[in-house]
């Protein structure tokens, strides 16, 4: 199936979350369309983290919220454990959402600002209509628990913290639903550098001590790299590669995941010679820094065609198939070859070669 992932490859009573060939899409006007997420399917193992990579505007919030059912996807399924989220109505829905909380870019506009930390955190329990003895020690406990003191911000409004103060209020709030997954869509690109790491520290304590399985959605790869154990690289709506994070910098072979290394400092020589086994092609990978086509009208065939130097007349015709490569290793591009008994590499095979192959 294009598109796919890796959800056939685990067994379904591992799995905490599935989602099933998921496409969300946006109607604009009357006739016009944004294609924002074509056919997703990832899986979540208990304790793991699935990083979302991929640039502005290439449909990664759109993919967290839509798995949040915030809004339903346009089609597919997501499951959570064993309940299908997509076929729930209004009501179950909330109840069984909680289980899986989301964690936003900016803080700040995610708080009430009217409302009280104490109540900011306690916010999401009214789901359950809770309001027992031992809420205020059990906000008091989760406060504490994302490095605030409950003594200093019990009464304080979101204005009179500052932007890392309020993304560890947000984190208390997801906490106190006791959930499953947390999806953290960019976390923190908008704090300070300084206060980055603590959050990113903080989610991954978290993530051990409350025992939750991640998606981190992020554009820069060195943070994606550093908190996930795989990633998955998303270009205009499309899943084109699945891999285990450490082999990010050096088995990563998708043209456009090799256009995301080389935008690390450093990386750039790296990232432009992948190993080719015809050797008088040069492959500038990092060169096609153009801009996002529209997901209104996306390239027919492979999404990355308009932007990649390896583009032939195959990749306008046809969609390239997810295949799995290596161990845990997943991609759609038609010019990655897999010789027998070798390491899977990028071609640049003539399409007539290539369809043979
Ligand atoms: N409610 C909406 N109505 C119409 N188009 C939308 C809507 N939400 C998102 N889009 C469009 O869907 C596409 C994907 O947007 P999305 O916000 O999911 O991307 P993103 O990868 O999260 O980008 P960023 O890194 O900038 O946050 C974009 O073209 C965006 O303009
Ligand atoms: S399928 Fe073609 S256009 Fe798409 S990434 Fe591979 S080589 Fe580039
Ligand atoms: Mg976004």
């Amino acid at each position: 199936m294009a598109g796919s992932g890796t959800a056939h490859m685990r067994t379904a009573a591992e799995r905490v979350l599935v989602v099933d060939d998921m496409v969300v899409e946006f109607p604009v006007g009357r006739k016009q369309v944004v294609h924002a997420v074509s056919g997703m399917n990832l899986d979540l193992l208990p304790g793991e983290t699935l990083g979302i990579l991929g640039e502005s505007g290439c449909g990664k919030s759109s993919a967290g919220r839509a798995v949040m059912q915030m809004p339903k996807p346009t089609s597919g399924r997501v499951s959570l454990g064993k309940r299908e989220l997509t076929g729930l109505k209004v009501r179950e829905l909330r109840g069984a959402r909680a289980r899986m909380q989301m964690i936003m870019q900016d803080p700040i506009s995610s708080l009430n600002p009217r409302r009280k930390v104490r109540d900011l955190v306690a916010e999401g329990l009214a789901i359950w209509g809770y309001d027992g003895d031992d809420k205020d020690a059990s906000i008091r406990e989760t406060l504490e628990a994302v490095g605030l003191d409950p003594d200093v911000v019990w009464d304080r409004r979101p204005h009179e913290l500052s932007g890392g103060q309020c993304q560890r209020v947000c984190i208390a709030r997801a906490l106190m639903m006791n959930p499953d997954v947390l999806i953290c869509d960019e976390p923190v690109s908008s704090l300070d550098v300084s206060v980055q790491a603590q959050i990113l520290n903080l989610l991954e304590r978290t993530k051990e001590n409350y025992d939750l399985s991640m998606i981190f959605i992020a554009h820069d790869v060195s943070v994606v790299k550093n908190i996930s154990d795989r990633v998955m690289v998303l270009y205009l709506g499309k899943t084109c590669e699945v891999l285990p994070s450490g082999g990010l910098q050096d088995e990563a072979l998708h043209p456009y995941t090799r256009m995301l290394i080389s935008s690390i400092p450093g990386e750039e020589a790296r990232a432009e010679t992948p190993e080719s086994p015809h050797d008088e092609v040069e492959v500038p990978l990092s060169a096609s820094a153009t801009e996002l086509p529209s997901p209104l009208n996306p390239p027919s065939g492979c999404r990355f065609r308009t932007r990649c130097p390896l583009a032939t007349d195959l990749c306008a015709a046809e969609e390239p198939v997810m295949r799995e490569v290596g161990a845990g290793h997943f991609l759609a591009c038609h010019h990655v070859a897999v010789p027998d008994g070798d390491a899977p590499r990028l071609t640049v095979l003539s399409d007539e070669e290539n369809v043979a192959g």
